[in-house]
């Protein structure tokens, strides 16, 4: 780790804790930080005190002062200790530590806090639960795995900053008590006491205010901003999170791709030779069943609806002959061969994404055995070998549903638990996509209505406009949008779009999405109307700062790479938050609180 050696004067050490080494034999220095571990061996004490930047071994032969002292330096005291930096003896040496070769022999020392026997230790073979850890979070950020997620996250940022202002880029702060800004999830309100009974809303995302900042003529924007979103929680997604949000004004897509690349290889330290490859939405759906593919690794879906039409399984003739989707997906014997045990566990892989089972067969050469092995005939055995490069020894899985997406979603799933349950996931590879042409609008059945895939600021195609005005639901749903996502082993790292600058597209846009004038303007009026006086074509883009710390930390977990991370419930267990509010606050909010 940096020794982050200070330039300027007036710290209570002379040096860190990371930083002596035999260059500074002889020197007198002091040191502050924890009691990481003290050893009395009788004649001898030592105490090895640890900052963030390492551990320095304490001596304290040429101690004067009170020895007896020492004891009531419990672990994780704070203290600070002067003396004269010295070589180790031969035998004391520790190669393994940073300042192994050095150790201080203290003559002054000063308990500055006093600690109390901490519900863990940070450094402590011991695992705590991560719920115990949450609570205490400051004991753990004492850990040097989350010191160097901080750094990491520092030192990404700066980089950010770095690559954006040296690309013209201005960094402009956005409020964040301001109105609805759609990005699919619910809002975050803060009652307004000034103004009884009304709320603000907290962004999901600085979307119109970045737009409104192109309209006024800022020409390059980003902000490393915060959003805030109430939707269910998972591994890779918290309350609020940051972005690296950018917008862009007079851009083309080709600029956007240019951005994200240039600003991937600077945060992956990649050759200036590094693209990222282009896939369709629908080559990622067909291939892989989800539009954030992981193409670390191979195990391509193959669409197989049409040779189960004349199926003597019913199950799956009936979803070819009712407009489903049937997939399949081969593994090699020499990947896998697998148990009863591991194909019954895939139902549970993909319950929760709404399927049913898994029908399976295993294929050596021309013999076919288990599950729906009985409706397998030598000719769709055929077909099913002609899709895989005539591979004949391994096991086949099926994927059924009339509902594409679930089909889709099954697929997906079981692709995902075989990378890594087979470990088919190369360890430190990281593959990168950019995804394009995303339909612009999709059917939700829950609602009877369109709803916006990216967001409603997004432009259509313009060989697509008239399909975009038209009534018909059909021609509604085929229009594609100018819009990206960068996807990053299997992660949405950034998504964007270029905007509709146009009024009446834009009106069109909420009619479609089923708002009624009087919504539409209580909700968007100032932007519609930014709209009628001169808008400069536009395009953006944001990164899920915490999902590119995750990925450049290799980590699977949101929470390690945020300080201050929220439970999957949404709860601070440090601070129990949320809570209850007062009720003279309930009162002067001019709110009534329902229990
Ligand atoms: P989008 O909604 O795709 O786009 O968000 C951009 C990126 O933010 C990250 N992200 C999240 N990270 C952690 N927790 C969450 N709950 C969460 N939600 C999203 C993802 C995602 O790729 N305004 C548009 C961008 C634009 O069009 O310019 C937007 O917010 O990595
Ligand atoms: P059954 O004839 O219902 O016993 O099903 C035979 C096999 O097909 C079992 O392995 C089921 O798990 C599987 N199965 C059932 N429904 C589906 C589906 N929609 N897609 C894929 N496999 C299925």
């Amino acid at each position: 780790m940096s020794s982050n050696k200070s330039k300027l004067s007036g710290l209570m050490r002379s040096h860190n804790c990371g930083e002596l080494s035999t260059q500074n034999i002889g020197q007198t220095v002091t040191v502050c930080g924890w009691v990481n571990k003290y050893r009395n061996l009788g004649a001898l004490h030592f105490i090895d005190l640890r900052d963030k930047f390492g551990v320095t071994q304490l001596g304290f032969e040429e101690f004067k002062g009170d020895i007896s002292e020492l004891k009531n330096f419990s672990l994780e005291s704070v203290i600070s200790a002067t003396g004269i930096v010295r070589a180790r003896p031969e035998n004391a040496r520790n190669d393994n530590m940073a300042t192994g070769l050095v150790e201080v022999q203290v003559t002054a020392v000063k308990l500055l806090s006093k600690a109390e026997i901490p519900p863990f230790l940070p450094h402590g073979s011991v695992s705590a639960t991560e719920d115990l850890r949450l609570k205490y979070r400051y004991l753990d950020l004492r850990s040097k795995k989350l010191q160097d997620m901080l750094a990491l996250r520092s030192q990404t940022s700066r980089s950010a900053r770095e690559m954006l202002y040296a690309e013209g880029f201005t960094e402009v702060e956005t409020p964040i008590l301001y109105k609805t800004t759609p990005e699919g999830a619910r809002d975050y309100i803060v009652p307004s006491r000034v103004h009884n009974g009304k709320v603000y809303a907290l962004p999901q995302s600085p979307q119109t205010l970045k737009q409104l900042l192109m309209i006024g003529s800022t020409d390059k924007y980003f902000q490393l901003c915060r959003c805030f979103r109430d939707e269910d929680l998972r591994a890779e997604r918290q309350p609020e999170f940051t972005q690296i949000d950018i917008e862009v004004s007079f851009p083309t897509m080709d600029y956007m791709k240019n951005l994200a690349t240039s600003l991937v290889r600077g945060f992956f330290k990649l050759p200036d030779s590094f693209e990222i490859p282009t896939m369709t939405f629908q080559q990622a759906m067909d291939d892989y069943g989800c539009d954030k593919p992981d193409v670390r690794f191979d195990l391509k879906h193959m669409i197989v609806t049409n040779l189960f039409k004349n199926s003597e399984f019913s199950v799956f003739k009936s979803v070819a002959s009712d407009g489903g989707l049937i997939k399949a997906m081969f593994v090699e014997s020499s990947t896998a061969e697998f148990s009863r045990k591991q194909i019954d566990e895939l139902t549970d892989v993909v319950k929760p994404h709404g399927g049913k089972g898994v029908a399976w067969f295993k294929q050596n050469g021309a013999e076919v055995t288990g599950s729906i092995s009985k409706f397998i005939t030598p000719d769709v055995l055929k077909s099913l070998n002609a899709l895989n490069g005539n591979k004949t020894n391994g096991t086949w899985f099926f994927f059924a549903d009339l509902n594409h997406d679930r089909a889709n979603a099954c697929a997906d799933a079981t692709r995902r638990h075989f990378g890594r349950s087979l470990n088919l996931i190369p360890a430190g590879v990281n593959k990168f996509l950019w995804v394009v042409d995303f339909p612009l609008l999709e059917w939700s059945e829950e609602d009877k209505r369109f709803a916006a895939r990216h967001h409603p600021f997004t432009m259509p195609r313009l060989d697509q406009l008239e399909d975009y005005f038209s009534d018909d639901p059909k021609r509604l749903g085929s229009v594609l949008a100018q819009a990206y996502d960068l996807v990053c082993n299997g992660y949405e790292i950034a998504g964007g779009s270029l905007r509709i600058y146009d009024n009446k597209v834009q009106s069109r846009m909420f009619d479609v999405l089923g708002m009624s004038k009087e919504e539409c303007e209580l909700k968007f009026g100032f932007f519609l109307e930014a709209l009628k006086y001169g808008v400069p074509p536009h395009g953006g883009m944001a990164f899920g700062l915490d999902r590119l710390i995750m990925i450049l930390a290799q980590t699977e977990s949101i929470r390690d790479v945020i300080a201050f991370p929220k439970t999957n419930a949404a709860t601070d267990l440090m601070a129990q938050a949320p809570s209850e509010p007062n009720p003279e606050q309930v009162k002067e909010l001019g709110f009534q609180w329902l229990k």
